[in-house]
């Protein structure tokens, strides 16, 4: 039996390397891929700026589903029959290849067979959950209409489709990569990548310094990093959060849910011991950056108590994803003139059957056995789709512009750090330099640049997790400027705190 070892997992990558694959990035879309690249007899580096499984993989609901919430009818409006049908497939595939290797490696993930559901409350939106059911009934899924559900409120319609499945998402790609490893696979953590040099072979260097040369490189960091394609114009950060709880076993709502309403409601349950389940909610999804978090951390637990009234809060988290423009994600050649280069982005909300199914694919394309149907339907270098995405792609080109000029948003630029209370944050301008300055508890103040390493958007401070994130492709910095998430690879330069003004 697989276990999950004990930390450290990795060491840094200290000196250079040759492989047939590096693979940046150890989330479910890295490590998936190195697998199956392992499994198809390829050497393998997964290269991992901080710990494997610690990006948003390690925060997310886990549901193993290939019920999108409501994906189908606007797939076989945007993509035909055809696309629903493989996108699917493609989906359903993947949520029973973690089935297949969870049993093979013997691993206990607490995974678990549920029916998944999409549901509104409001009556006015049956019509659309009835077209969804009929929509991916005819994709291919088990998927029907019903206002039945486990749920402890009544829903004015949902879809159902079986036997989908819910897992632990850490332990089963900790075990994932410990077959790596014992199978010949090369793993390093806290090993960032900072530069990428195409050709034949390819070569990634390190902050660390060392330089790795590959014959393929797949880039799979959540929000893609050397974006030479401008993916990024593309793809949205959308932040959520969750929150844990324990209830009794009878109340266990017995399935998957998410509804689109209220910014988003998601429901599932796990293990937790013989008498009692883990409830976990997520939702209030919003651009990082945007503020107000406890507020909607308040609402969400707001909504969880009033449901489950006998939950006790365990903990709270918060992660987020990348929506693309035109709903499917992004996996294929990294661009249109690629030749060694791949990537892996733009799950949408649905990254764990996304990313398994990412890992097959480009492994297909890597080996050049097969190339699975899909293909085409998830290339990042499709075209046509830009027309029927274009609304979308305008509206997120007009949020960057302004970021990028600096909209001022009232509450988080101050004229002193006067005005900045002890754990607050907020841009003081500083010799016609914009700084990002906070405000320790003890009442030290530290400050770093204000405008995001990536492509220059003024940041903003998220008080709630006291890191300063980024609107435009959601970069996110600790208060010293470290880099918490990409696609930046650079920190915030620091600033001297005795250049800010205190009144
Ligand atoms: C609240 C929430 C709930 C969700 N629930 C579900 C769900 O129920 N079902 C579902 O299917 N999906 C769900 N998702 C989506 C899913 O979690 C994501 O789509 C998926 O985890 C993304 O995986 P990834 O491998 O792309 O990213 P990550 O897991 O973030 O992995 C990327 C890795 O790349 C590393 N990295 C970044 N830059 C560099 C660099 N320069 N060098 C080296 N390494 C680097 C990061 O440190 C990170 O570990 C949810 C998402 C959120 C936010
Ligand atoms: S994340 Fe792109 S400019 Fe900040």
């Amino acid at each position: 039996m697989a276990t999950v070892a004990a930390a450290p997992r990795a060491e840094p990558l200290t000196s250079d390397l040759d492989v047939d694959v590096a693979v940046v990035g150890g989330g479910v879309a890295g490590l998936s891929t190195a697998w199956e690249l392992i499994d198809a007899g390829r050497s393998v580096a997964v290269l991992e700026a901080d710990r494997l499984a610690a990006g948003v993989s390690g925060y997310t609901t886990a549901k193993l589903s290939a019920l999108h919430t409501f994906v189908y009818d606007k797939l076989r409006r945007t993509r035909g029959e055809e696309g629903a049908r493989l996108y699917a497939r493609s989906q359903r595939e993947a949520v029973e290849r973690v089935v297949e290797v969870a049993a093979v490696l013997r691993v206990d993930c607490e995974l678990e067979r549920a029916p998944a559901f999409v549901y509104v409350t409001d009556p006015a939106r049956r019509a659309a959950v009835e077209a969804e059911a009929e929509a991916a009934r005819g994709a291919g899924l088990d998927a029907s209409y019903t206002e039945e559900t486990g749920l402890p409120f009544p829903v004015a319609g949902a879809v159902r489709v079986e036997d989908q499945a819910q897992f632990h998402p850490r332990k089963y790609l900790l075990a994932l990569a410990d077959d790596l490893r014992e199978r010949g696979g090369r793993l390093f953590e806290r090993t960032r990548v900072t530069g990428l040099t195409e050709g034949t072979p390819c070569r990634l260097t390190t902050e660390n310094g060392a330089v790795v040369t590959a014959r393929e490189v797949v880039v799979a960091t959540h929000y893609p990093v050397f974006d030479r394609a401008l993916l990024f114009t593309r793809l949205s950060p959308r932040r959520e959060l969750a929150i844990a709880a324990v209830i009794p076993a009878g109340d266990d709502p017995a399935g998957m849910y998410i509804t689109d309403e209220d910014r988003t409601r998601s429901v599932r349950t796990a293990p937790y011991d013989e008498e009692r389940r883990l409830l976990i909610v997520t939702g209030e999804h919003f651009t990082p950056g945007e503020g107000g978090v406890a507020e909607r951390y308040a609402r969400l637990a707001a909504f969880a108590a009033e449901h489950f009234p006998r939950a006790e809060f365990v903990h709270h988290w918060a992660a987020q994803d990348n929506d693309p423009t035109d709903t499917v994600p992004l996996v294929g050649p990294f661009h249109p003139g690629a030749e060694h280069t791949y990537v892996a982005t733009g799950f949408g909300g649905w990254g764990m059957s996304g990313g398994v199914m990412a890992g097959r694919l480009l492994t297909e394309l890597i080996v050049g056995r097969y190339v699975p149907p899909w293909a085409g339907l998830y290339d990042p270098r499709r075209l046509w789709s830009t027309v029927r995405e274009a609304p979308a792609f305008l509206r997120h080109q007009a949020s960057v512009g302004r970021h990028f000029v600096g909209d001022r948003l009232p509450t988080t630029h101050a004229d002193s750090a006067a005005d900045i209370p002890p754990g607050g944050g907020a841009i003081v301008r500083l010799g016609g330099r914009r700084c990002a300055v906070h405000r320790e508890d003890d009442g030290t103040l530290r400050a770093v640049s204000a405008r995001c390493t990536h492509l220059g958007c003024l940041v903003a401070f998220n008080a709630a997790e006291r890191t300063w994130e980024c609107p435009c492709h959601g970069s996110r910095f600790a208060v010293d400027g470290t880099v918490l998430q990409g696609p930046a690879t650079r920190p915030l330069d620091v600033r001297d705190v005795r250049d800010v003004p205190e009144e």
